[in-house]
């Protein structure tokens, strides 16, 4: 019987997979700050954890029985990988459960920030929608737009699905090129080209601020840009200012650099639509994530090799 910290609760059923191990969880319901963090890791075989913990190299040294840290998510910049490699832990995510989900809400990020549904809605709840107006709320056409894509991964994939549905031309940005129709090899030459920006790379120092202040000035100033990946893609004072100075029409998130802290710029600006990081967040697709992350686990405490494992080479 192993000990498995498990950092916060899970949807009903997810930790079937861990029956027979002693769970070790908060009594409260409040996140465990980094250090306490460090210390629950001290005589724990494993972890299941969530994007909001960060896992660095000091708990993998404390840590000296840990096995493997799951997170659910399939995002994993919050875990240091390269020191749980060299502490010859196995890190595991979530790929593949939440590609549908998290697609959803890009695309409804897409529509509702180019048809600028968060301005019309406050107006309607504070009282002020007073009279029609022909020329009032004018947003821009999402069907028969280009859509140009920042990461061709599932998720973004799955966006390109349903934008074919709302006879929209669909271009990607990759590292490497991908074979696929559609692809442009510099990001600075999709970026011109689009009438909507999707973005969808995991957070690496390559990527953090990719969409600067620089970029954001080769975006038509009809754009609109989604962010559903990670906040720190983008540098969010530049993209409040390029929405304040109406060099880009609108700008749709549901991450940002400082969760749950928003740059008070990005709160400010106008035309903007503003989630709290619910990408994946339906019941089916989180429980399908922690019995994923929990799943994990259990493989590599019975001494198997999940393939949802980011470091494989630690086995
Ligand atoms: C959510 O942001 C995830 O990485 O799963």
């Amino acid at each position: 019987m192993a000990r498995v910290l498990v950092t916060s609760e899970l949807p009903e059923g997810a930790l079937d997979p861990l029956a027979g191990h002693d769970l070790v969880q908060p009594a409260s319901d409040d996140r465990l700050a980094r250090d306490e963090l460090v210390e629950a890791a001290r005589d724990v075989d494993a972890i299941v954890c969530q994007l909001t913990d960060r896992i660095g190299a000091e708990l993998f040294e404390a840590a000296t029985r840990l096995a493997v840290v799951a997170t659910c998510s399939v995002g994993y910049d919050n875990v240091d990988v390269t020191a749980a490699t060299r502490a010859r832990v196995a890190v595991c995510n979530t790929p593949g459960v939440l590609d549908e989900t998290t697609a959803d809400l890009a695309f409804a990020l897409i529509l509702s920030a180019a048809r600028l549904l968060s301005e019309a809605e406050r107006e309607v709840r504070g009282g002020t929608w007073t009279d029609w107006q022909f020329t009032g709320h004018l947003g821009r056409d999402v069907h028969g737009a280009t859509l140009g894509l920042v990461g061709y991964g599932r998720i973004a994939r799955a966006v390109e699905r349903r934008a074919a549905g709302f006879s929209m031309q669909v271009l990607h940005h990759s590292r490497r090129p991908t074979g696929a129709p559609g692809y442009v090899a510099d990001l600075d030459s999709l970026l011109p080209q689009c009438d909507v920006v999707s973005l969808h790379v995991p957070l690496t120092e390559e990527t953090r601020h990719l969409i600067d202040a620089r970029r954001l000035r080769l975006c038509k100033p009809t754009a609109v840009l989604v962010n559903t990946a990670r906040g720190a893609v983008i540098e969010e004072e530049a993209l409040a200012d390029a929405l304040e100075a109406g060099r880009l029409f609108a700008a749709g998130l549901d991450v940002y650099e400082h969760e749950p802290a928003i740059h008070p710029s990005l709160l400010a600006a106008p035309r903007t639509v503003l989630l709290p990081h619910i990408g994946s967040a339906s019941v089916a697709t989180r429980t399908a994530m922690a019995r994923l992350a929990t799943s994990g686990v259990a493989d590599v405490l019975a001494g198997g090799r999940p393939p949802n494992t980011v470091n494989p080479e630690v086995f």
